[in-house]
């Protein structure tokens, strides 16, 4: 007899009749379920997808715009979502009962949302409760597990993307005095600058070693959780030299899950739907390098051939999970929707959600 797990991974697996098709054949075969399906499905793709995948969605977007969108679908039967784990799970959250969100590969995942796990954070927040006493609010990027923003939900926290982060810092300090951040020091770090804050006012807090790094102490504000993003983290300060060398027009544009010294150093710093909206209305011919995800790099380039863009890291790898989704995957979903067997359903337990949906609402309503 197979165990659970074993069944899972059978049911989870695509059958090789899938990586089998032609590139043409899973295309027509995609568009012709799409057609079929209909209204019953509604496909949102993150930015961050492949071309040949993001062509099926019925809206693009960043973290945030895919999750407002989600929750404003109440005729789709299924969201098959484009994207990676966090993201299915925050539509699954915003979504009716009615509603089955499908991720066409469970292995698509993310690297930053795996260094904070509910284990980590609850014997942290014991400490930090030592240390600073009723004082600290959670915050999370929704790049976190639903957890997670149940933590910070039960504890009157909310979620924050790279589109509202400032916004969402603002509002947690009308709060309480001080916040933890999870799990994008980064992102933390580059927000709470942008804010006015000392970078002495921040301490990063070790989940591994459940210790800070560095000295916390009454002036700390900010608590920034040892997490980052392993695609953004490669590009480097070296790299905007190495670009401005080789092109002293070059304007560098970077989205704010990079480093410290890259935001400092670059022209401009912001979200994904700022660096498409940057480049969209950039002035005909400027040179652009741009710090973030590959993929949405090379859309940007081919959309734009009036400009010159390059990758600000020329030897960087686009993000592995975020690519897990390919056409085989995508079309494999669409057929078992068809044939009544869906695959691959992310469900968030109800008294996850239960909380979850505190985070996510207080964010919504900012
Ligand atoms: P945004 O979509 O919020 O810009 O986040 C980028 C990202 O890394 C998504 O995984
Ligand atoms: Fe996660 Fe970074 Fe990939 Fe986004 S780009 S899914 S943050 S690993």
């Amino acid at each position: 007899m197979m165990s659970l797990m074993e069944e899972f991974l059978k049911e989870s697996q695509i059958p090789e009749s899938y990586t089998k098709k032609s590139d043409q054949e899973l295309t027509d075969e995609g568009w012709r379920l799409k057609k079929e399906l209909g209204q019953r499905v509604y496909i949102p793709g993150h930015h961050y997808q492949r071309d040949e995948v993001i062509q099926f969605a019925d809206d693009r977007g960043d973290s945030l715009r895919l999750a407002q969108l989600s929750a404003k679908k109440p005729d789709a039967e299924y969201i098959v979502f484009c994207g990676v784990h966090f993201m299915a799970e925050t539509a699954d959250i915003l979504t009716g009962d009615h509603q089955t969100v499908i991720l066409p590969d469970q292995r698509a995942g993310c690297a930053m949302a795996d260094m904070a796990s509910i284990y980590q954070l609850e014997r942290a927040w014991d400490k930090l409760q030592e240390t600073f006493g009723d004082t600290i609010l959670p915050m999370t990027y929704v790049n976190s597990t639903a957890e997670i923003k149940a933590f910070c939900g039960r504890h009157g926290g909310a979620t924050v993307t790279s589109s509202n982060a400032d916004k969402m810092m603002k509002w947690a300090f009308s709060q309480k005095e001080r916040l933890l951040f999870l799990p994008d020091q980064h992102l933390g770090r580059n927000t709470g600058v942008k804010l006015g804050l000392d970078l002495n006012q921040m301490v990063v807090w070790d989940p591994v070693r459940n210790a800070f790094e560095g000295e916390a102490n009454e002036k700390t504000k900010v608590i920034l959780w040892k997490g980052c993003c392993t695609v953004h983290e490669k590009f480097t300060a070296a790299n905007i030299v190495s670009c401005r060398r080789a092109d002293p027009d070059v304007r560098i544009l970077v989205h704010p899950e990079c480093s410290y010294d890259v935001v400092q150093q670059a022209d401009y710093a912001g979200s994904t739907e700022y660096i498409i909206n940057m480049i969209k209305h950039a002035p005909k011919g400027s040179h652009w390098a741009i710090g973030t995800e590959m993929n949405l790099v090379n859309r940007l380039k081919n959309e734009h051939p009036d400009l010159t863009i390059r990758l600000l890291n020329p030897v960087m790898c686009s993000c592995l999970t975020m690519n897990r989704i390919d056409l085989p995957h995508l079309v494999w979903s669409l057929a078992q929707i068809a044939e009544g067997k869906p695959v691959n359903v992310v469900k968030v337990p109800d008294h996850i959600a239960r909380d979850a949906v505190l985070a996510l609402d207080r964010m919504l309503m900012q």
